[in-house]
């Protein structure tokens, strides 16, 4: 049976995601500029390892949601509803977009992504190719679109929380289970 809140599974990653998003638009802003004849800086590292780390979650926590299911929508008008789900499923595609043109960005530069210091990942991608370039190049861009899908997603979250009253946000903060069935 669909629960009423989410699982503290499904709270975890949620805001490990989050505050892993944050520190990359930090650490993204911070750090050197991409050059194809300079090596990665000690923060591009740690820009492209939290990368790959944020991959993993979002692709946990999208299994885990097919496996686990989301819980029941609160009640409320249907375009509420059909909004929120629409927005949930462009967030998580949008975090892979993301990472995926983060990844390009770094192959185009000519850069080994080494998984914090250790683990040298396959470029996968072919360096020279145009598309991935392209692709790496609108790697800024997409950073934008994610966080304006996010203002929205918060702005939701608020206001339903402040002007509706319901338990959206509350179902979705650490502690709260009792209501799980
Ligand atoms: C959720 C994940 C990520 C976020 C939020 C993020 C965010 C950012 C931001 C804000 C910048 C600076 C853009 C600018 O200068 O305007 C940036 C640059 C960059 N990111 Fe990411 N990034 C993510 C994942 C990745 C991954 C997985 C990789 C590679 C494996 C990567 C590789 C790069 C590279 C190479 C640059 C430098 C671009 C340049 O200076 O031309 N990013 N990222
Ligand atoms: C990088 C930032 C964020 C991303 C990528 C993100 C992503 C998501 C996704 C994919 C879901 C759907 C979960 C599912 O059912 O599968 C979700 C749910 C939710 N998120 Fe976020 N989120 C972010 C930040 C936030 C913030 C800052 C807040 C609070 C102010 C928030 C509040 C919520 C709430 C309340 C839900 C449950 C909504 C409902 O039950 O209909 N999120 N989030």
């Amino acid at each position: 049976m669909r629960s009423k809140t989410y699982s503290p599974i499904a709270k975890s990653l949620h805001w490990l995601v989050f505050a892993l998003v944050a520190v990359q638009l930090v650490l993204g802003w911070l750090m050197p500029g991409a050059r194809r004849t300079t090596p990665p800086d000690v923060l591009n590292n740690w820009h492209m390892s939290i990368g790959v780390v944020i991959l993993a979650l979002i692709a946990v926590r999208f299994l885990w949601r097919l496996i686990a299911n989301s819980p029941l929508p609160e009640p409320g008008p249907r375009w509420q509803i059909v909004t929120a789900e629409a927005t949930h499923l462009l967030l998580y595609a949008l975090v892979f977009v993301l990472v995926f043109s983060g990844w390009a960005n770094a192959v185009a530069h000519n850069w080994t992504i080494t998984l914090f210091w250790s683990v040298k990942l396959p470029a996968v991608l072919p360096a020279g190719a145009g598309w991935v370039r392209a692709i790496g190049e609108l790697h800024s861009a997409i950073v934008w679109v994610l966080l304006g899908l996010v203002g929205l997603h918060v702005a939701a979250a608020l206001g339903h929380h402040f002007i509706l009253g319901d338990n959206v946000l509350r179902r979705m903060l650490p502690g709260r289970t009792a209501d799980r069935s």
